[in-house]
């Protein structure tokens, strides 16, 4: 498996980083996660106007064809269906100082792993999730994708202990989103998510989401959320990139509505298969 770091393409064990790097000591870094599916990046033009943003929000200069290198990683690793993660450091000084100087240059780094193509499955072979609802330990920068990931991490970790697939995130009373992905609430055919501030992620699936919805002419409403209302919801979904639109079945033990997949959330699954082939 070949990596990118810096300009060039090796091995993996080849690659070497600083431990002054200023993304090994302070997590001074961004990522993104693409899926591309048979060679071809999904939503990349997406998933590179939200790099930019992420590097501006943190003053990171830095410019570089990326459609190029992403392009050319994963021909090197013989194309197909590839989830690749790209992380951009501040850089390293050769020593540990919280001040940087903007001469740094950035730690460019990219690599790729094989995912399935979840579009490709029929809508009965996804697995639906189990969530708890848990306290969001994050920071008020989460619009920032920041490789900062220690809240999300151990959240994560307390959702696996008790058994489940994810945790979705509380905090002052509204729900934000999960660990790793967007948050969706049904009811009565609309569709709910929580409107875009410094508290979530502007996730690129939830944007193609909304997109379909509109298209198909599904309401749907950018609101607060609170927990309680996950209680009478018809259908709970989750999304990220490498795992498209995920049914929720079931939250802190009790079944969501009837504790199957919804008609709605078939419906959508739909639409994405048919947006992407
Ligand atoms: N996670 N919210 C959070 C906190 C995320 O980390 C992610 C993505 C999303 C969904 O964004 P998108 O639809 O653009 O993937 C929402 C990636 C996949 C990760 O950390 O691996």
């Amino acid at each position: 498996d070949l990596v990118y770091l810096n300009g060039a393409f090796l091995p993996a064990d080849e690659a070497r980083v600083s431990v002054f790097d200023r993304g090994f000591l302070f997590a001074d870094s961004v990522y993104e996660v693409i899926p591309f599916y048979q060679g071809v990046g999904f939503r990349l033009q997406q998933h590179l106007d939200r790099l930019a943003y992420s590097l501006r929000a943190v003053r990171i200069q830095i410019d570089a064809d990326w459609p190029g290198i992403l392009n050319e990683l994963v021909q090197r690793n013989g194309g197909g269906n590839l989830s690749v993660y790209l992380q951009i450091s501040r850089g390293s000084a050769g020593s540990r100082t919280h001040a940087y100087d903007d001469a740094m240059a950035p730690t460019v780094f990219a690599c790729c792993s094989p995912i399935q193509d979840i579009y490709a499955r029929g809508a009965d072979q996804v697995r639906g999730y189990t969530v708890i609802v848990t306290a969001d330990l994050r920071w008020h920068r989460c619009d920032i994708k920041s490789t900062g990931l220690l809240p999300n991490i151990l959240v994560l970790q307390q959702a696996r202990e008790a058994g489940a697939d994810e945790a979705l995130l509380v905090r002052d009373g509204l729900l934000s989103e999960g660990t790793s992905c967007n948050l969706f609430l049904i009811r009565q055919g609309v569709i709910y998510t929580p409107k875009r501030s410094s508290e979530i992620l502007g996730g690129t699936t939830r944007e193609l989401i909304l997109e379909l919805a509109a298209e198909a002419g599904i309401p749907f409403q950018e609101v607060d959320i609170r927990p309680e209302a996950l209680q009478d919801a018809d259908e709970v979904w989750v999304s990220s990139s490498t795992r498209g639109v995920i049914p929720v079945l079931a939250i802190d033990g009790k079944p969501v509505a009837d504790g199957q997949k919804g008609p709605l959330w078939r419906q959508m699954f739909d639409l994405f298969t048919r947006f992407q082939h």
